[in-house]
């Protein structure tokens, strides 16, 4: 019986190439805001012989999808997730994007606490973003709690005043906020699911040339610099981002937990530099 794992963000660059190389191992659970691409590639993948244990289309801050989702997991068997589903600078406005990368992600996580088992383990997206100081004097006490009822008027508040009515400066500033708030979100769980036999920890990937890293290169002068900033002499792939995450899902990384993995080809470390002058 293979273990079952979890996808969000299933039909994005990432969730593909996490789907194609650990389906190869596990019973699949996709699930992606977008009905028709995530139908589309789940029979895909049913045609190639990988078995789909579950696909269902919705918002993952959805309390109903996250229901259903978290059914599908066996009782009492340890599971695995990966956590793809987010949004970047250009893609929405600053109070969707900490919703859907911040907001959601606490509530996926909720979700599936109560299911953990020894064994289980969870790998979420944050982002290179997360490592660039974002000017908010007091972020990390506040991105402690997003659900909290004034979390959003919080954040709000510090986004709006430093963007100053840039509305792109807004966004871009959210996605750093929400994406810091994914990597202390792994770095305060890490000790509670450990006392369940569980782990769980966040991969930071630099720019990836899917569909999100594209539309960023397009948009985002940042997106570029960071391109620029690899040092291994090509851009970052997909399937890096599988890579990293087959192995963090795995036995031979048992004492990782509630830490970070950077996959960014070097371009955090450059980056930092650059910025130190
Ligand atoms: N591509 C990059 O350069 C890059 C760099 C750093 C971090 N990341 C992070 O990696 C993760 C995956 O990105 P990707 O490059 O595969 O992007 P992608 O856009 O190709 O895929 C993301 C998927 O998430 C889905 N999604 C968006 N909002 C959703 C919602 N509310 N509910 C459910 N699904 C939703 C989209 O439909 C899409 O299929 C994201 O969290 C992103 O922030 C990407």
């Amino acid at each position: 019986v293979h273990r079952k794992l979890l996808i969000t963000g299933a039909a994005g660059g990432m969730g593909r190439a996490c789907a194609r190389l650990l389906g190869a191992t596990h019973d699949l659970i996709l699930t992606d805001v977008t009905a028709p691409a995530l139908d589309g590639f789940a029979a895909e993948l049913a045609v190639e012989g990988y078995a789909i244990a579950g696909c269902q289309a919705g918002d993952v801050g959805d309390d109903a999808l996250l229901e259903a989702l978290v059914g599908h997991l066996a009782d009492g068997e340890p599971f695995g997730l990966v956590h793809t589903a987010g949004l970047s600078p250009s893609m929405a406005d600053w109070r969707r994007v900490m919703d859907v990368n911040l907001v959601a992600t606490e509530k996926l996580l909720r979700a599936i606490e109560p299911r953990l088992v020894p064994g289980s383990v969870a790998v979420l997206i944050a982002s290179a973003a997360g490592y660039v100081p974002s000017g908010v004097p007091d972020a990390s006490a506040i991105l402690a709690d997003p659900l909290a009822p004034d979390f959003i008027a919080r954040i709000g508040g510090e986004i709006e005043r430093l963007a100053n009515g840039n509305a792109v400066a807004a966004s871009g500033l959210s996605y750093l906020l929400s994406k810091l708030g994914v990597l202390e979100m792994v770095e305060r769980r890490g000790h509670r699911w450990g006392a369940k036999g569980a782990r769980i920890a966040s991969i930071s990937p630099g720019l990836i040339l899917t569909p999100m890293g594209r539309r960023e290169l397009d948009f985002l002068p940042a997106a570029g610099d960071m391109d620029q900033a690899v040092s291994v002499g090509r851009s970052g792939r997909a399937m890096d981002i599988a890579l990293a995450a087959r192995f963090l899902l795995s036995d031979e990384a048992s004492f990782i937990t509630g830490s970070d993995l950077k996959v960014d080809g070097g371009s955090i470390a450059v980056t930092k530099a650059m910025m130190a002058g």
